[in-house]
C-alpha cells in the first residue's frame, strides 16, 4: 500500500509540512514513515506520522512516505527512503517489485551492498552512479511488478516521478509542484492536478514539470491539466472516534446520495442502467465490505429478473465469464484498489465495458471506467467502511429499481433512525460480548451479505473471530460449534419465518441468540424495516454500533485497526 509524497518548491519548506501532507494519506498504511531531502538529510520511525520528527530540518526539495508494510518487518531499517551505496539517491516506493530477488541477486553479485529487506531498496541502487533520465527506459524493462517512486539526488533540485500500476498525480500550486499518490495529499493547496499515466515518468522542479512516456521511445507527451474539487473531511469534533463520526453520518451522507441519483447524478445513472439492459447480464467485481455490498446488489437485480452476480476481485481471474453480453461493474470505496484494478485490466482487454461505483473522486477505478457514479458518502477516514457500506447498498438498490426492483426508499429514514434508537441497548450487548472469541452471525437471502459484513467489522475491529453465514447452511457442519452461551447473532427480517426455525436450532443448542428483530423469538435489538433495503441498511448500522463499542470497551485502536490499511493498494 503506501502513501508517498513529494514537494519541490520555490522558497524553503519544514520537514514538519511536507509530513503533515504525508499525514493526510495515512489510511494508505501507519507501520512506519520517513522523510529526505536533497541535503542528504534522511530521517525514519517506526509507527505513524509524527510531524514533528525532523524539527531542523529545511528544504526545497523532498520526498517523504508513509508504510504499510509488505517485504520486511517494521524496522526502522525497513522504512523508507532507501538510499544507493553512496548516499546520493534516496527514493520512495508504494507497490511491489515482483521480481526484486533476482535483481538484488544480480546487484550484490555487482558489489552493491544492501541494508534493508524491502523490494524497493533495489531501485535506489539501480540508479547509483547513472544518469537517471536515461536509464529510466532500462529501469521499465527491468522492473516488473508495480511501482510508483519518487527519487531524488543529493545537491540536485529536481524530484523525478515514475509509475506503472500504482498511482501517481502531480499538483500544480503558486510557487512549486507537488507529487503524491493521490490528491488528497494537496488538495488543500491547490485544485489542479496532472494524472500520471502508465510507463510515464516526470522530471519536477519547482518552476515546472516534463512528462515523457516509455511507451513512446521515452519521448516528452504533453499532459492535460485537470482541475478537481473536493470536500475536505471534516474534523472529529465531538467524537472520539472517525468510526463513530462515520457511523453518524450515515443519515446525512444517504440523503444526499438519493437526491443526487435524482438530480446532478441522473444522466450517469441512465447511462448505467442503459448499459446493463443493453448487456443483459452483470458482473460486480470488487473486495471486502464492497464485495458484500455487491452480493447485496446481486439480490436487488434478480428480484428485477436481471442475471447478476459479485466476484471477488482478487479471484476474478478464476471465473472469468465475460462476453459482449455482460456489463463489469466495479464497486470500490476507495477506487485504488489493486486486486479491483488488476481485474478491471483483464475485463478491459476482453473488450467489455466497465462501470463503477466510488467514492473518492478522480481514482484510478473512476478513470479506468466507461461510466460511473459517485456514492457521495464524503470522507471516510476510520480504515473500516460503514457510511460508504450504506451508500453502496442504496446505489445498488436504486439503480435495481430503474430496472423494476421496488425499493420504499421512503422508509429509509425511519429505519435508520429505529437503529440509532438502539445505541443504549447494543452497548449493554457490546458490554456482554467484549469476552467472547468467536461470534456467529446468521442471515438468509438478502440479509446473508448484511451477516458477512458485519463478521467483517467484528474481526478487524473488535478482534473477535466471527462466522457470517447463511442459516439454511448451519445445519450441514457448522452447528457442531454451537454450546452453552455462544453468541449467536440472527438477522430477522420481518415476515422471514425460516430464519425464525435457524434461531430456535441454535438456542435449543444452548447458543446466546440475539435477534436484530424477534418475530416470536425474544428481541435483542428492534430494527424494523419491512422494506428489504430498509432492513439491510438498518441491521448493518447496528452491527456496526455493536462493532464499535465491543471495541471501544476493549480500549483497541478503532480508527487504526493492527495490521490494516484504509486502501489496499497491493496484490
Ligand atoms: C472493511 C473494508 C475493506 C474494504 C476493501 C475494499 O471495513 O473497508 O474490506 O472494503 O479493502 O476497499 P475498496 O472499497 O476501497 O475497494
Amino acid at each position: 500500500m503506501c502513501g508517498i509524497v513529494g514537494f519541490a518548491f520555490r522558497q524553503p519548506f519544514s520537514a514538519k509540512e511536507i509530513l503533515t501532507a504525508l499525514k493526510r494519506l495515512e489510511y494508505r498504511g501507519y507501520d512506519s514513515f520517513g522523510y529526505a531531502d536533497n541535503s542528504g538529510a534522511c530521517i525514519k520511525r517506526v509507527g505513524e506520522i509524527a510531524v514533528d520528527a525532523a524539527p531542523g530540518s529545511f528544504s526545497r526539495t523532498a520526498i517523504v512516505h508513509t508504510r504499510w508494510a509488505t517485504h520486511g518487518g517494521i524496522t526502522e531499517t525497513n522504512a523508507h527512503p532507501h538510499a544507493d551505496c553512496t548516499g546520493g539517491i534516496a527514493i520512495v516506493h508504494n507497490g511491489i517489485i515482483s521480481n526484486y530477488r533476482e535483481l538484488r541477486g544480480d546487484m550484490e553479485a555487482a558489489g552493491h551492498v544492501f541494508r534493508s529487506q524491502t523490494d524497493s531498496e533495489t531501485i535506489a541502487h539501480f540508479f547509483e552512479g547513472k544518469d537517471v533520465k536515461k536509464a529510466m527506459p532500462e529501469f521499465f524493462s527491468r522492473f516488473q511488478g508495480e511501482f510508483a517512486v519518487l527519487l531524488i539526488r543529493k545537491g540536485d533540485e529536481k524530484i523525478y516521478a515514475f509509475k506503472r500500476g500504482s498511482p501517481l498525480v502531480l499538483g500544480i500550486a503558486q510557487d512549486g509542484n507537488m507529487v503524491a499518490s493521490d490528491i488528497y495529499a494537496f488538495s488543500n493547496k491547490t485544485n489542479r492536478a496532472i494524472f500520471f499515466n502508465e510507463d510515464e515518468f516526470a522530471e519536477i522542479t519547482w518552476e515546472g514539470w516534463k512528462f515523457y512516456s516509455i511507451g513512446e521511445g521515452a519521448a516528452p507527451v504533453e499532459k492535460e491539466i485537470t482541475p478537481f474539487s473536493w470536500k475536505e473531511g471534516e474534523e472529529l469534533g465531538e467524537y472520539p472516534h472517525y468510526m463513530i463520526k462515520e457511523i453518524k453520518e450515515i443519515p446525512q451522507a444517504a440523503g444526499r446520495l438519493l437526491l443526487s441519483l435524482q438530480a446532478e447524478q441522473k444522466p450517469a445513472v441512465e447511462k448505467i442502467v442503459q448499459m446493463m439492459k443493453n448487456a443483459g447480464r452483470v458482473i460486480f467485481v470488487a473486495s471486502g465490505s464492497s464485495y458484500h455490498a455487491a452480493l447485496i446488489g446481486v439480490q436487488f437485480l434478480a428480484r428485477a429478473g436481471m442475471e447478476a452476480r459479485a466476484i471477488v476481485a482478487s479471484e476474478f481471474r478464476s471465473f472469468m465469464i465475460l462476453d459482449e453480453s455482460t456489463l463489469a461493474i466495479a464497486v470500490s470505496q476507495s477506487g485504488e484498489t489493486m486486486d479491483v484494478i488488476e481485474a478491471m485490466r483483464g475485463i478491459k482487454a476482453k473488450g467489455v465495458k466497465i462501470a463503477s461505483l466510488v467514492n473518492v473522486p478522480y481514482s484510478t477505478v473512476q478513470r479506468m471506467s466507461n461510466a460511473h457514479l459517485n456514492i457521495a458518502a464524503g470522507q471516510e477516514i476510520c480504515v473500516a467502511a460503514t457510511k460508504t457500506f450504506v451508500n453502496q447498498v442504496i446505489a445498488m438498490a436504486y439503480m435495481a429499481s430503474m430496472v423494476g426492483y421496488k425499493a420504499d426508499f421512503a422508509s429509509l429514514d425511519g429505519c435508520i433512525a429505529k437503529a440509532f434508537s438502539q445505541e443504549e441497548r447494543i452497548k449493554e450487548i457490546a458490554a456482554e460480548l467484549k469476552d467472547r472469541k468467536d461470534i456467529y452471525i446468521l442471515g438468509r437471502g438478502i440479509s446473508y451479505p448484511v451477516a458477512r459484513e458485519i463478521a467483517l467489522k467484528l474481526k478487524e475491529i473488535s478482534y473477535v473471530h466471527a462466522e457470517g453465514m447463511m442459516a439454511g447452511e448451519l445445519k450441514h457442519g457448522t452447528l457442531a460449534l454451537i454450546e452453552d452461551g455462544t453468541p449467536v447473532i440472527c438477522l430477522m427480517p420481518k415476515n422471514d419465518k425460516d430464519i425464525v426455525s435457524s434461531a430456535e436450532e441454535v438456542k435449543a443448542r444452548g447458543a446466546r441468540v440475539i435477534a436484530f428483530n424477534g418475530n416470536g423469538i425474544e428481541e435483542g435489538v428492534k430494527i424494523g424495516g419491512a422494506d428489504a433495503v430498509a432492513f439491510c441498511i438498518a441491521s448493518t448500522i447496528a452491527g456496526q454500533l455493536l462493532t464499535y463499542y465491543i471495541a471501544r470497551e476493549k480500549g483497541l485502536p478503532i480508527d487504526k485497526p493492527r495490521n490494516l490499511a484504509k486502501s489496499v493498494t497491493v496484490k
